[in-house]
């Protein structure tokens, strides 16, 4: 990052797309693109990623496990950052993905995934989507509950199938983490308790079109602290022994300055080290990052459009709740800057940037300092890579923002922004 030069971006240099910088102009540049020029060019909101920071941070998750451990596999989670392009780029990164639904096995299978590098999860997965599964030929379902093992073994049974399968279970151990996120928790919708999943691993055992290979866990998302995971494998490792596990995603990112994720070199030495001491050495470990992967890639450009000062200074722009829901549901924090000048936070005051949305909660970042905002200015927030784009809605009519990956000074969309006319594609009168 030493291409950064004014102090501002340097405090925001681990949140920011590698590679980012301040320009000849002034400008943030994101994937050699000068940020201001972005906006003109696609409008605002927009998503915008550098594809190189996609990459690395891929590359540095094999590369990690590759150090660590011959048997094993990296899974993008793809309910971080579900669009073709991003399944594509992972696709050729050449490593395995997890989808969480129908819809995202079918947009994995467009992106170009082998389908025998598909992991399929859900806790409530239907029987179409264990067609659909079946169908593709999807390497692996990860099994959440009884009915899902029973239901499993008629559709493969209907197929004369023999299916591979992991079981997910509850560790009953919780990642520090936001409730909402927060899944290895014994009272959980997911996966089975330890003592369930014995039962499981047991009937799934005696159905005749399950191979069960291994268990599943997951323990929590955004998590900043590794404390969690060695605790978690130990209680796994008392079920048995088996050929395959799959110790989840959790690594959580930096959205703030001051937030000082582990590396994903430490995340996964943790997770190694665990499994090859409680669970075996030689056993296969699957890994499923999604935020880690994707979140930092990105900054979301807006435009203000409007300054109110009464108690506070509110900063109005063109997205908000529709394109990051995270604020409100989960209390998340972020930074912002102004693109033209990210280096102002000299002459700055105390301003909440307030969203578009009809309701009081519509407020993306409470607290930051801006330097003189005013009409016009595109206003950048930072990590908004995941679970941004995956979670936009169309509330108050606001057609959700295009995806634009930026790559050497050459940016392309590669998903398009909402019309009014898509907003009303699936009315019928
Ligand atoms: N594997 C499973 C089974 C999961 O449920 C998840 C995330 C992951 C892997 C990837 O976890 P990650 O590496 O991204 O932490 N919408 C929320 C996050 C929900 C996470 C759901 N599961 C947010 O915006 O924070």
């Amino acid at each position: 990052m030493a291409a950064i030069e004014h102090d501002q971006l340097q405090r925001l240099a681990h949140v920011l797309p590698l590679g980012s910088r301040v320009n000849a102009h002034g400008h943030l540049e994101l994937g050699g693109c000068d940020a201001v020029e972005l906006a003109r060019e696609f409008g605002t909101p927009a998503y915008v990623y550098a594809e190189d920071d996609l990459r690395t941070r891929a590359r540095a998750y094999v590369e990690a496990m590759r150090a660590r451990h011959d048997a094993f596999d990296v899974l993008f989670a793809s309910k971080a950052f579900p669009c073709t392009a991003a399944y594509r780029l992972f696709a050729a990164e050449g490593i395995a993905c997890d989808v969480a639904s129908g819809g995202e096995l079918a947009l994995a299978l467009r992106g170009g995934f082998d389908p025998a590098r598909i992991y399929l999860h859900g806790n409530a997965k239907s029987l179409a989507e264990l067609e659909e599964a079946l169908d593709a030929g999807v390497g692996h379902v990860v099994l959440d509950s009884f009915d899902d093992i029973e239901r499993l073994e008629r559709v493969a049974g209907a197929r004369g199938a023999r299916q591979a399968v992991l079981i997910r279970v509850t560790p009953g151990v919780a990642g520090r983490t936001h409730a909402s996120i927060s899944t290895g928790q014994a009272d959980s919708k997911f996966g089975f308790g330890i003592d369930d999943a014995r039962i499981a691993i047991e009937r799934t055992r005696a159905c005749e079109h399950l191979d069960l290979q291994g268990l599943h866990m997951h323990i929590g998302s955004q998590l900043l602290s590794l404390d969690a995971y060695r605790p978690a494998v130990e209680a796994i490792a008392t079920l048995g022994d088996f050929p395959v596990y799959n110790l989840g995603g959790g690594l959580g990112v930096a959205y703030t300055a001051e937030q000082r994720p582990p590396s994903i070199e430490e995340y996964v030495t943790v997770q190694v080290d665990a499994a090859n001491e409680l669970l075996g050495r030689g056993r296969k470990l699957l890994i499923e990052p999604g935020r880690s992967l994707v979140a930092n890639a990105c900054v979301t450009l807006y435009t203000v459009q409007t300054v109110k000062r009464n108690v506070s200074t509110w900063v109005g722009v063109d997205g908000g709740m529709s394109d990051n829901l995270r604020p409100m549901l989960y209390g998340s924090h972020y930074e912002a800057f102004f693109a033209d000048r990210p280096n102002a936070a000299g002459s700055s005051e105390r301003c909440h940037v307030a969203g578009k949305h009809c309701e009081s909660g519509d407020v993306i970042v409470r607290d930051v300092p801006l330097a003189d905002p005013r009409p016009g200015d595109v206003l950048v927030t930072p990590a908004t890579g995941a679970y941004g784009h995956a979670m936009a809605n169309n509330y108050n009519g606001i057609p959700r923002p295009p995806v634009i990956f930026c790559k050497d000074g050459d940016a392309r969309v590669v998903v398009r922004r909402e019309t009014y006319d898509d907003l009303a594609a699936r009315d019928l009168t």
